[in-house]
């Protein structure tokens, strides 16, 4: 059952300065109340995604929050589910509309990491790694995926000049995204001479720390209709699924196999196959995140994604452009904001009012691909054109 997103909002991502998740949220969620021509009092039920607030801001219990400062007084829950957690906020919020119970969701989330130091950052996001087997053995997130990386080119070949061509395409995808914190091209040589941070990562091989926050509201067709909205995006196939946590658990480390599910969910429910996909926001935490994504999706063979953008395949003029917004790699990746972002960019390249959406101007439907941890989570969301 399709699910039209009448509104979205998003801040620049970015550093904010001393503007906390909350007031992030207020303004993401007014800019969707202003979208969609809606008010606070129409909403039914808040799903709000929030990773570390703990730790950033000793922050928890911020679903009522989030409501509160949106000006929302109905139910809210906080949903966590690491990097994917506004993902998830966003599937619960379809999930709710189509159980006929909730006309109206606001879903979306927030992040605040650049008021810590980096060090207090990694060590925040390193939380959603297994404590017992990677934490404490010291694994961090640009650590666990390099593993992948390095796994990757023992198992399938590639090296860091295909890599380099990922972050090159999405900052350069980022160029003129006035929400992107990035706005600057780099070329192959700026990734390859940057500094480690942990081979085969360069600084470019990695998202940055990022504040920010996204929303969108979902409605019911009977609302939409009775209230005269004409949403001209909805969200036809929502997957999510779920993996071992800590890597040595898994049977590959360069398969994801919560992706896959996550995305013949979606897929299913959408009564698409990978084929007729137009466009795709995925989760390129780090650049070789991209490929893992392209391949579970099944737009790719397993190790055939490597060379994808290196070959001008998922370049904005490429048979399937990825990563359109800039990624995270360039967007920014403020952590529980990044699932809501994927759907607000989706839905502006789908609708024709995205800075990049004349590149995609005959789109009919895009995906997004929004993972947790080393993909332990993830959920896939297909957006369709429907008027
Ligand atoms: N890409 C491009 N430029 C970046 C960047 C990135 N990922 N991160 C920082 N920069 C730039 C900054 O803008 C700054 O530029 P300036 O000097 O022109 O202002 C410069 O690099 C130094 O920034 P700083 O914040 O001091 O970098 P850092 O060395 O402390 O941190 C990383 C860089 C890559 C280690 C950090 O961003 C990181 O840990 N990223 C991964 C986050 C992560 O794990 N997310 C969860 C994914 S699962």
């Amino acid at each position: 059952m399709s699910v039209p997103i009448a509104g979205v909002g998003m801040t620049p991502f970015g550093k904010h300065g001393e503007l906390t998740a909350r007031q992030l949220f207020a303004e993401a969620a007014l800019e969707a109340f202003e979208d969609a021509g809606i008010g606070p009092n129409d909403v039914d039920e808040v799903f709000y995604g929030n990773f570390m607030g703990e730790f950033a801001e000793q922050q928890g219990h911020s679903g009522p929050l989030a409501a509160d400062m949106a000006g929302v007084t109905a139910p809210s829950t906080r949903i966590e589910s690491a990097c994917a957690s506004s993902g998830a906020a966003v599937r619960f919020g379809v999930n709710r509309v189509r159980s006929g119970e909730v006309d109206v969701a606001l879903v979306g989330g927030a992040e605040r990491m650049t008021n810590i130091s980096t060090a207090e950052g990694t060590a925040a996001l390193a939380a959603a790694a297994d404590a017992l087997w990677e934490i404490k053995q010291g694994i961090t997130f640009p650590g666990a995926y390099s593993l992948m990386a390095q796994r990757y080119f023992h198992e399938h070949g590639g090296g860091r000049e295909d890599l380099a061509a990922i972050a090159v395409k999405n900052h350069q995808n980022a160029v003129e995204n006035d929400l992107a914190q990035f706005q600057r091209a780099i070329d192959v040589d700026d990734v390859l001479e940057a500094p480690t941070v942990c081979s085969p990562f360069g600084l470019y091989d990695c998202s940055p720390m990022s504040d920010g926050a996204s929303a969108a509201l979902l409605v019911s067709e009977e609302f939409a209709e009775e209230h005269g909205l004409d949403p001209e995006v909805a969200i036809t196939g929502t997957g999510q699924s779920s993996d071992r946590l800590a890597l040595a658990d898994r049977v590959s480390m360069t398969s994801t196999p919560a992706a896959e599910r996550a995305g013949e969910a979606a897929f299913s429910e959408a009564g698409i196959e990978p084929e007729d996909v137009d466009v795709a926001e995925v989760h390129d935490c780090f650049t070789i995140a991209e490929v893992l994504a392209l391949e579970a999706l099944g737009f790719y063979e397993q190790g055939e994604a490597i060379s994808a953008a290196r070959n001008g395949e998922t370049t904005i003029d490429g048979d399937l452009p990825v990563n359109l917004s800039g990624g995270l790699k360039a967007k920014g990746h403020p952590v529980g904001a990044t699932g809501g972002a994927q759907i607000s960019e989706m839905t502006k390249l789908l609708r024709g009012d995205h800075v990049n959406s004349d590149a995609v101007a005959d789109a009919e439907v895009g995906i997004t691909h929004n993972a947790g941890g080393t993909v332990a989570s993830c959920v896939v969301n297909v957006l369709e054109v429907v008027s």
